[in-house]
C-alpha cells in the first residue's frame, strides 16, 4: 500500500469515528453513558424504541386494582417513555414499579409536570415574578419548585415558558416574562439554573423544558394557538434570545410550540428544530411536542397522522406528547422509506440519555421518597420564601396623597369579588397547589391586623356580570363564587361597609381563569360591573385603594384617572394574601416594575417600549399631528410604560457619567449614576440602563434594555450605581442575520423606567 493510500484510509477512519461518535451522542463524550445506552439499545425492538418516544396523557392512570387499563398495558409492553401531570410520590412510585418490574427491558419512565411557578408552594405567576427584576429570587423560586416537585415524584418540568409577548389579549402573557428579550433571557437562565442546579442526578434537581419553541407569544390577534408570521430579523433580535439563553444555560429539553412559523407548524419545522436549534445553537437534549402537537398538524393541513408523524420526526421531534403518532405510525413509514432507522434511534437515544443523566437507571425511585414528600413540600420556610418573593412582584401603579401604606386605621372595609377567594390566589398553572391552603386577601388582612383593627368584608359585585362568561372562567377548580344577589344589593352592602371604614380596599380585576391557556380577551378593561362598584365606593369620599388582580396588562384608564391608589398584585401565589397585606401595611415597600407595557386601549396593541421609529415620528411634546405616525383618538403613549413602578419612597437620579465618550471593540465603558432615596421609607429600586443605536445598516429600536440592578437604599442614602458596557453588548442581527455591532453614535439612558431616564451618549469606534 502506498503511503498516500494509507494516509487516506487513516483520515477516513478518523472521520468515520468522529461522525459516529457525534451521531451516537451529543453529550460531550460521556463514554460510560454511551456504552450503557449502546448496550440497552442493542437489546431494544423497534416497538420498544418507539415506546420511548411516547408521552401519553396520564389522566386515566389507575394503579393497583385498576392496573389493567390501557396505559398500564402499554407501560408493560414498553410502549411508554414517560407520563405527566400525575401528582404524588406514592402514585408515581407505583407506576414506575410497573415499568421497571413488568416491562421486558425495565426502562424507567420520566415523570413530567407543569411546575410553572412553584409546586405546592406557589410563587407569583411568571409575569408577576418577572416584575421583581430579582434574578436571585427568581432562581430561588425555581429551586424551591424543583425541591418540592422532586420530593413528590417529579423529575421533569415543562418550564420555563419564555415566549416574548406584546399582545395582552393573549391569555398566556401571564405565563411568561413580558415583552423584553434581554430581561427574558436573564430570567430564562435563572429558571433553568434553579430547576436543574449543577447536577441533574441529584434527587432534588429536575430537568427543565424551555417552551414554547418558538414565537408562540406572537399569535395573530392575541388569539391562542393562532398563526404567527414574522421576519427573520425580528425573530432573531426580539423573540429568539430567551430560548437561546435557556439552551446556553444547559436546558435539558425543549418543547415545540403549537403555532406555525413560515407556513410550517413548529412541530414539523426542520429549519427550527434542527437547523437552528441543533446545528446553530448546539442543543443536545431532547425535543418534546406540546399536547397533541403532532396530531394537530392534520388540522393545520399538513396531512394525516402518519404523514405528520414522519414530518415531526424528520424535523427533529424526539418525544410525542399525547398524539400517539410516533408510536403507531413510524413502523410503516420506516418500511416505506419515509423515515430512517437512524432518526428513530437518534430520538430514542436522546430520551434514554435524559433518563441516564437524571440517574433513573441507577435508581428509578430516586424522586419517589415518600418521606421527602411529607417533609419537604409546602414547608413553613418555603412558604415564607414565597411570601417574600410575592411581595417583590407587586407593582404600585399609583399612590396619590400617600394613601398607602395603610397606617393607624381602626376600621378597614375590604370589598370586591376577589377579596375572599383563596382558590384564585395561585393563578393559572398551579397544577400541584392545594387551593384550600392558599391565603386569601381577607385572611391576609386579618392576619396582619390581628386585634388592632376591624375588617369589614363585603363582596360588592361578581367578577363578571354575565353568568355564561362566569361559567367559562371557572372550569378548573378556581371558582368565582357567583353570588346570586342583584348588583344593586351587593353594591349597597359594600357601600355601607365603606361608610363605616377609615379606608377602603377594593379587590378587583380578573379571576385566575380569565388568563392563561385558552383565556384570551378582546376587551382588556375591568368588567363594567366592577367599575360600577368602584364608582359607588369613590362616591363615599373614603380613601380608596384598588388591589388589582390580573394576569395581563389591563387598560385601566378610568381607574388611573379616578382611584387614588392602585396596587397591581397579579396572582401572587399560595401566600398572596399575606404578601399583599405586607405591602398594604408597609411592612414591605413595593419595588416591582412592569415588564409589559400597559396600553390605553386594546387598539394600541401591540405596544412595547423597544419599538422602531417610523419615517414620520411625532415631534417631541405633541400627541397628534397630521401625516405623522399616530392615532386620531388617543396618543401613542402607553398607560404605564415598561419598567414602571412606584415605591412608598422616592428615588432621585443625578450625575449620569460615562467613563469615556468612546468605546472601542476591546474596551469597556463604565456608566454610573447617583441614586438617592429621597423619601421617608427604606426601599429597593430597579435601576435600568437602555441604549439606542442611532444609525445602523438596519433600523434599530428607540431604546433597548442592556442592564439593570436592583439596589436597596435606606432613606436618605445615596449610592453610585455602575454598569459596564462592552462592544458585545451592542451587537444585533443584521440583514444577513450576522450578529454584529456597527461603529457610530449611541445614546445611553439610565433611569427608573423606560420612559423616565437621564441621557448621555458615546461613540462606538
Ligand atoms: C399545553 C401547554 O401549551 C403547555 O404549556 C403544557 O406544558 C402542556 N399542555 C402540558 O400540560
Amino acid at each position: 500500500m502506498k503511503k498516500s493510500q494509507s494516509l487516506l484510509i487513516l483520515i477516513a477512519l478518523f472521520v468515520s469515528l468522529f461522525v459516529s461518535c457525534n451521531q451516537q451522542s451529543n453529550s460531550g463524550g460521556d463514554q460510560k453513558m454511551n456504552a450503557f445506552i449502546d448496550d440497552l439499545m442493542g437489546k431494544m425492538t423497534l416497538d420498544e424504541k418507539l415506546g420511548q418516544l411516547n408521552l401519553p396523557a396520564s389522566g386515566d392512570i389507575i394503579t393497583g386494582a385498576g392496573s389493567n387499563n390501557n396505559i398500564v398495558d402499554k407501560i408493560k409492553e414498553g410502549k411508554v417513555g414517560g407520563l405527566f401531570n400525575i401528582k404524588s410520590a406514592e402514585k408515581i412510585r407505583a407506576v414506575q414499579q410497573i415499568a421497571v418490574e413488568q416491562s421486558r427491558l425495565k426502562i424507567p419512565l420520566l415523570f413530567g409536570m407543569d411546575v410553572i411557578h412553584g409546586y405546592q408552594t406557589v410563587f407569583p405567576i411568571p409575569l408577576g415574578l418577572s416584575c421583581s427584576w430579582d434574578m436571585a429570587a427568581i432562581e430561588k423560586s425555581a429551586r424551591i419548585a424543583a425541591q418540592e416537585a422532586s420530593a413528590d415524584g417529579i423529575c421533569w418540568t415543562f418550564s420555563p415558558m419564555v415566549d416574548i409577548a406584546r399582545d395582552p389579549r393573549w391569555g398566556r402573557v401571564s405565563e411568561g416574562s413580558g415583552e423584553d428579550a434581554y430581561l427574558g433571557s436573564q430570567i430564562a437562565k435563572a429558571m433553568v439554573k434553579g430547576y436543574q442546579g449543577d447536577d441533574l442526578s441529584q434527587n432534588n434537581t429536575i430537568l427543565a423544558c424551555v417552551k414554547h419553541f418558538a414565537l408562540y407569544g406572537a399569535a395573530e390577534a392575541g388569539r391562542d394557538y393562532n398563526t404567527t408570521d414574522m421576519s427573520r430579523i425580528r425573530m432573531y433580535n426580539e423573540y429568539l434570545p430567551p430560548y437561546l439563553a435557556a439552551v446556553d444555560a444547559g436546558v435539558g429539553t425543549v418543547m415545540a410550540s403549537f403555532n406555525e412559523i413560515d407556513g410550517i407548524p413548529a412541530t414539523g419545522n426542520k429549519w427550527l428544530l434542527t437547523d437552528l436549534l441543533r446545528n446553530q445553537w448546539k442543543f443536545n437534549g431532547f425535543v418534546v411536542t406540546d399536547y397533541t402537537g403532532i396530531a394537530e398538524m392534520t388540522a393545520h393541513g399538513m396531512g394525516d397522522l402518519k404523514q405528520v408523524s414522519g414530518l415531526a420526526l424528520n424535523a427533529g421531534v424526539d418525544m410525542d406528547m399525547v398524539s400517539d403518532g410516533l408510536l403507531t405510525t413510524l413502523e410503516e413509514s420506516l418500511k416505506e422509506g419515509k423515515v430512517s432507522q437512524q432518526a428513530i434511534d437518534q430520538a430514542c437515544r436522546r430520551i434514554l440519555e435524559a433518563k441516564y443523566k437524571l440517574g433513573l437507571f441507577d435508581d428509578p425511585y430516586r424522586y419517589c421518597d415518600v418521606n421527602r414528600a411529607k417533609n419537604e413540600v409546602f414547608t413553613p420556610e418555603n412558604r415564607q420564601a414565597a411570601r417574600e418573593i410575592a411581595a417583590q412582584s407587586l407593582v404600585l401603579l399609583k399612590n396619590d396623597k400617600q394613601v398607602l401604606p395603610i397606617q393607624n386605621k381602626k376600621t378597614i372595609a375590604l370589598v370586591g369579588p376577589l377579596a375572599d377567594n383563596a382558590e384564585n390566589m395561585p393563578g393559572t398553572w398551579s397544577v400541584a397547589a392545594d387551593f384550600s391552603r392558599s391565603v386569601s386577601l381577607l385572611q391576609g388582612l386579618k392576619n396582619a391586623v390581628g386585634s388592632t383593627a376591624n375588617i369589614l368584608y363585603a363582596k360588592g359585585t361578581n367578577v363578571v356580570s354575565d353568568p355564561d362568561l362566569d361559567a367559562r372562567i371557572s372550569i378548573f377548580g378556581k371558582p368565582t363564587k357567583w353570588d346570586k344577589r342583584s348588583q344593586k344589593e351587593m353594591i349597597a352592602e359594600a357601600v355601607a361597609a365603606a361608610r363605616k371604614a377609615d379606608v377602603v380596599v377594593a379587590a378587583v380585576g380578573e379571576s385566575a381563569e380569565m388568563t392563561g391557556e385558552a383565556a384570551c380577551r378582546t376587551d382588556i378593561t375591568l368588567p363594567e360591573n366592577q367599575k360600577e362598584l368602584l364608582e359607588a365606593l369613590l362616591a363615599t369620599g373614603k380613601p380608596l385603594v384598588m388591589v388589582l388582580f390580573t394576569g395581563r396588562p389591563l387598560a385601566i384608564v378610568w381607574e388611573k384617572a379616578n382611584v387614588p391608589a392602585i396596587l397591581n398584585v397579579w396572582f401572587a401565589g399560595s401566600e398572596a394574601g399575606d404578601a399583599i397585606a405586607d405591602v398594604l401595611f408597609g411592612k414591605v415597600n413595593p419595588s416591582g416594575k412592569l415588564t409589559m407595557t400597559f396600553p390605553q386601549n386594546v387598539g394600541q396593541v401591540p405596544i412595547f417600549y423597544s419599538h422602531k421609529n417610523t419615517g414620520r415620528p411625532l415631534p417631541e411634546g405633541k400627541w397628534f399631528q397630521k401625516f405623522r405616525s399616530n392615532y386620531l383618538d388617543v396618543s401613542n403613549d402607553p398607560l404605564y410604560p415598561f419598567g414602571y413602578g412606584l415605591s412608598y419612597t422616592s428615588f432621585d437620579y443625578k450625575n449620569l457619567k460615562l467613563s469615556s465618550t468612546e468605546l472601542n471593540s476591546t474596551g469597556e465603558l463604565k456608566v454610573s449614576v447617583d441614586v438617592t432615596n429621597s423619601g421617608n421609607y427604606d426601599g429597593a429600586e430597579v435601576v435600568q440602563l437602555y441604549t439606542q443605536d442611532l444609525v445602523g445598516s438596519v433600523t434599530r429600536p428607540v431604546k433597548e434594555l442592556k442592564g439593570f440592578q436592583k439596589v436597596f437604599l435606606k432613606k436618605g442614602e445615596t449610592r453610585s450605581v455602575e454598569f459596564t458596557l462592552a462592544e458585545k453588548d451592542l451587537r444585533f442581527y443584521n440583514s444577513d442575520l450576522k450578529f454584529v455591532s456597527e461603529p457610530g453614535d449611541f445614546k445611553v439612558f439610565v433611569g427608573t423606567s423606560s420612559a423616565n431616564t437621564l441621557e448621555s451618549g458615546f461613540v462606538l469606534k
